[in-house]
C-alpha cells in the first residue's frame, strides 16, 4: 500500500518580532512551494529517505529529530509493521522562515496516517505536529504548523491563538531567498536588547504591532496600495533594529525599483527571505525577474 501527502510552505506577511511582545502576526500559506511525503513497503525498512540522507531513522541528522519522533509515535509505539520507507521530497529551503520543518511534520503525519490507516483526529494531528516542531525549534509558537495546514491567511497572537482570515486580497506576493539562513535566536535577542534600552525603541517596536493591525484591515478591504505602504514602513522599523542585512536591503531595493508597491524582510531577519507586493501578475513577473539575478530562489504567490 502506498501513501502520499503534499504540504506547503508559509511566509510571514507582517508582525515578526512584534508578535513576541503580544502583537498579531499575519502569515501567508505559500501554496506554490511544497514538500511531498511518500510511504511505501520496503523489506529493508524502516528507512528515511531525504535529500542528502537515506538510512535508518535513528541515524538521521539532527534536523530530522522531529520526523524520528513521529516515526516512534505513529509506527513503533502503535506496533505497526516497520518494513516501510518514508521519502521526503522537499522544494522548501530550510532555515529561511518558510516553515520547512512544519511542512515535513505535517506531510509525515498525514502519509503515515493514510498508510497505516490510523484514523488520527485533526486535534491529534495538531498535538503531534506541534510536539515535532518543539523538538526542532525549542518551544515553538505553533504559527508555522497552523499556516502549513491552512489555505487562508492566518492571524496569530501568542495570548489568543489563531484566526483564519477569509477572502482574497487580489494581489501578488513575490518571495525571494537571500540564500542565507536566518538566525531567529540571535535576531530576537538583538531586538530585545534594544527594546529594553529605551522607551523610544519600545514605542517604535510597538508601532510594528499597529502596522500589523492596519495590514489585517487593508487585507479585508483589499487595499493593496495601503498594504504595500505598510510593508515599507515595517521594513524601515525592522532595519532600524539591525535585523536587515546588505543582501536583504539589496533585494528590497531591487523589488521596489522593479515596481513592487512594498517590500520587506519576512521572519526573523539576518538572512531568510524578502517579500514584495504587487497589484498585478505582470508586475509580479517583472519583480520576480529583477530579483532572480540576485536571489537564490524566487517564488510568486497569488493572494
Ligand atoms: C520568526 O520567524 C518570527 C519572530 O517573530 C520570532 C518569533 O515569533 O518567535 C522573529
Amino acid at each position: 500500500m502506498l501513501s502520499d501527502y503534499t504540504a506547503h510552505a508559509k511566509v510571514i506577511l507582517i508582525g515578526e518580532h512584534a508578535v513576541v511582545y503580544g502583537a498579531d502576526a499575519l502569515c501567508i500559506p505559500m501554496l506554490n512551494l511544497t514538500l511531498h511525503a511518500h510511504v511505501a513497503y520496503d523489506e529493508q525498512g524502516p528507512i528515511l529517505e531525504t535529500e542528502g540522507y537515506c538510512g535508518p531513522f535513528e541515524q538521521a541528522p539532527e534536523i530530522y529529530n522531529g520526523i524520528m519522533y513521529l516515526f516512534q509515535e505513529l509506527v513503533v509505539k502503535r506496533q505497526q509493521d516497520t518494513h516501510c520507507r518514508l521519502t521526503l521530497d522537499s522544494r522548501i529551503p530550510m532555515a529561511r522562515g518558510l516553515g520547512s520543518s512544519a511542512a515535513s511534520a505535517l506531510a509525515t503525519i498525514k502519509a503515515f496516517d493514510q498508510y497505516f490507516q490510523l484514523g488520527l483526529s485533526e486535534d491529534g494531528v495538531t498535538v503531534l505536529g506541534n510536539h515535532a516542531e518543539d523538538i526542532v525549534h525549542g518551544k515553538a509558537s505553533g504559527l508555522d504548523f497552523a499556516t502549513v495546514r491552512s489555505e487562508k491567511l492566518v492571524s496569530f497572537n501568542r495570548a489568543t491563538g489563531f484566526n483564519h482570515i477569509d477572502g482574497k486580497l487580489g494581489a501578488y506576493l513575490v518571495i525571494a531567498d537571500t540564500g542565507a539562513e536566518g538566525s531567529t535566536k540571535e535576531a530576537v535577542a538583538m531586538v530585545r536588547q534594544q527594546r529594553d534600552a529605551s522607551e523610544q525603541n519600545r514605542e517604535r517596536l510597538d508601532y510594528l504591532g499597529v502596522l500589523s493591525d492596519q495590514a489585517a484591515q487593508a487585507w479585508v478591504q483589499q487595499d493593496v496600495l495601503k498594504l504595500g505602504d505598510i510593508c515599507n514602513q515595517a521594513q524601515e522599523i525592522l532595519a532600524s533594529f539591525g535585523v536587515s542585512t546588505p543582501m536583504i536591503d539589496l533585494l528590497v531595493d531591487t523589488a521596489r525599483e522593479a515596481g513592487a508597491l512594498g517590500a520587506k524582510l519576512s521572519g526573523s531577519g539576518l538572512g531568510g527571505v524578502v517579500i514584495a507586493l504587487t497589484q498585478t501578475r505582470e508586475q509580479a513577473q517583472q519583480v520576480a525577474q529583477a530579483l532572480s539575478g540576485k536571489a537564490s530562489g524566487v517564488w510568486v504567490e497569488e493572494l
